[in-house]
């Protein structure tokens, strides 16, 4: 394969947060990786930045841990480990007080790209800012990367934006939601925006309905304390499935830039129909054969929080008016399994005779497991007996077509951070997204907490409530089966 790796830009990239969970599962074995690749250039250097008295030694050690346990197939490279290593430094910091600014000022060139991951609680943003622009570290240039959860309702990312906006331009700032860094996400828009197929379909004349599902096996032990606050709503749906629907349900961008893409999905998301309460259902797991149920995994026995939610949701546009769009996720569910699935409307009239089926053309894109698309088409079943129609699959599984170079796919948090030295927004929210985005949901939680809603017991390896299943069958549809 050829490689296609373009360099970026030197960088000194500051992870405060640089002993922390992301910092060890996602950032650095993502960052070795496109060390080794080529992307990350040599010059280029980390600064891990935390509370642990470590000394770069130390934290080096740390790193060399985390790559070997997160880091996958490249983790026996211990020649490029080595080298990646000693792109590390580390400096124990004060997040809220002096200790520790005047050496990270003296670590960081002015003369590269600089970028400040904040892979810290929410609370800490404000003194981090503040201290970065008081120690004259940061510039105009710099850029900071910030991650979810972005609040816990409108006001509180308000609060947040502000926060920011005191010490950094918005151009500077970097929202992750690390499903826009997806590849099956993106290739939504090189699908709907790359061919002439699907964009005169792409409309409430031929879509019946959209379907997204992001199931998950995982249960909430070990998050329990930050999931039992949050619940499915605000952990998964106000982001990761807010912007799934608005990349499939958005209009086409006058071009791939990153406002002219932003303002698209902000029109989508400020177009949503508030939600009645009988088209939402929530559930929370049961405890199954292999493993504790919901309330034991929080150790909150009257956890009125919800692990699974599945709603119908409406878009007031030209382009959408009348077409459902059934979002689910949840956790400990049957099978690992993200897609979206958009269903063509029904043939008007059949000329075949005998064929009462009903045969719809589905589009789906699966976003994991065996990432890729398949469309149902509807052929004359081969042999004899006459004209019987079936549907099949016209599957491309990107392993298949494309071989080693879908091996090769990056993960998306190092697609995510290699866009960020890039100065490039495209796949980051904006502020204005983020508030849209719960100036929408709040009402909903809102509306559940003041009826002491009860989210629905389901089995732990089940596709979810079976109210979840009525929510389809009232409208006559059917959701698409959960298969790993
Ligand atoms: C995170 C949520 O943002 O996304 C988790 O906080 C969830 O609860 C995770 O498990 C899912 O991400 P992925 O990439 O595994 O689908």
């Amino acid at each position: 394969m050829v490689s296609r790796v373009i360099p970026v830009e030197t960088f000194d990239l500051v992870i405060f947060g640089g002993t922390g969970d992301l910092a060890r599962r996602k950032i650095l074995p993502g960052l070795f990786r496109r060390f080794l690749s080529g992307q990350m250039p040599p010059e280029a250097r980390i600064i891990g930045a935390a509370r642990s008295e470590l000394d770069t030694a130390g934290y080096r050690e740390m790193i060399a841990e985390a790559v070997a346990e997160f880091g996958g197939a490249e983790t026996n490279n211990t020649k490029g480990l080595q080298a990646f290593l000693e792109r590390l430094d580390y400096v124990a910091i004060d997040a809220r007080g002096e200790g520790g600014w005047a050496a990270l000022a003296e670590l960081v060139r002015s003369d590269v790209v600089q970028a400040y991951y904040f892979s810290v609680a929410p609370a800490l943003f404000g003194d981090l800012a503040e201290r970065l622009h008081k120690h004259g570290i940061a510039s105009a240039q710099s850029r900071i990367v910030v991650e979810k959860p972005f609040g816990r309702d409108l006001e509180s990312a308000r609060d947040l934006n502000r926060t920011l906006a005191a010490h950094f331009d918005e151009s500077q700032i970097y929202r992750i939601d690390h499903y826009l860094g997806k590849e099956t996400v993106q290739n939504l828009m090189a699908v709907r925006f790359g061919n002439v197929l699907f964009e005169p379909l792409w409309n409430n004349h031929y879509v019946d309905h959209i379907q997204i599902t992001v199931a998950e096996t995982v249960g909430v032990g070990g998050r329990g304390a930050y999931y039992d606050k949050s619940g499915a709503m605000r952990d998964m749906v106000q982001n990761h499935l807010m912007q799934l629907l608005c990349l499939i349900a958005m209009e086409p961008p006058g071009q791939f830039e990153a406002d002219a893409v932003r303002d698209e999905k902000l029109k989508v998301i400020r177009a949503l129909q508030p939600v009645e309460n009988h088209h939402i259902v929530r559930g929370q797991y049961d405890a199954g054969k292999d493993g504790p149920s919901y309330r034991d995994d929080v150790e909150n026995a009257r956890s009125f929080t919800e692990s699974f939610i599945a709603m119908r949701v409406h878009i007031n546009n030209w382009r959408w008016a009348g077409v459902p769009f059934y979002l689910r996720t949840g956790k400990r569910m049957k099978a690992r399994s993200s897609e979206i699935a958009v269903v063509f409307k029904d043939l008007g009239h059949t000329i075949f005779e005998g064929d009462e089926a009903r045969h719809r053309n589905i589009l789906s894109i699966r976003l994991q497991p065996n990432e890729g698309m398949d469309l149902q088409v509807t052929i004359k079943e081969p042999g004899p007996g006459g004209m019987r129609l079936i549907d099949v699959p016209l599957d491309m599984t990107f392993a298949d077509a494309l071989g080693a170079e879908a091996e090769d796919v990056t993960d998306a948090y190092e697609r995510l951070i290699m866009d960020v030295i890039r100065g490039n927004q495209t796949l980051f929210m904006r502020g204005d997204e983020v508030e849209a985005a719960w100036r929408w949901t709040d009402p909903l939680i809102d509306g559940w907490e003041a009826r002491n809603d009860v989210p629905k017991l389901y089995d732990a390896g089940s596709a979810g409530p079976e109210d979840a299943l009525m929510l389809m069958h009232r409208d006559g549809r059917k959701w698409r089966e959960i298969k790993g």
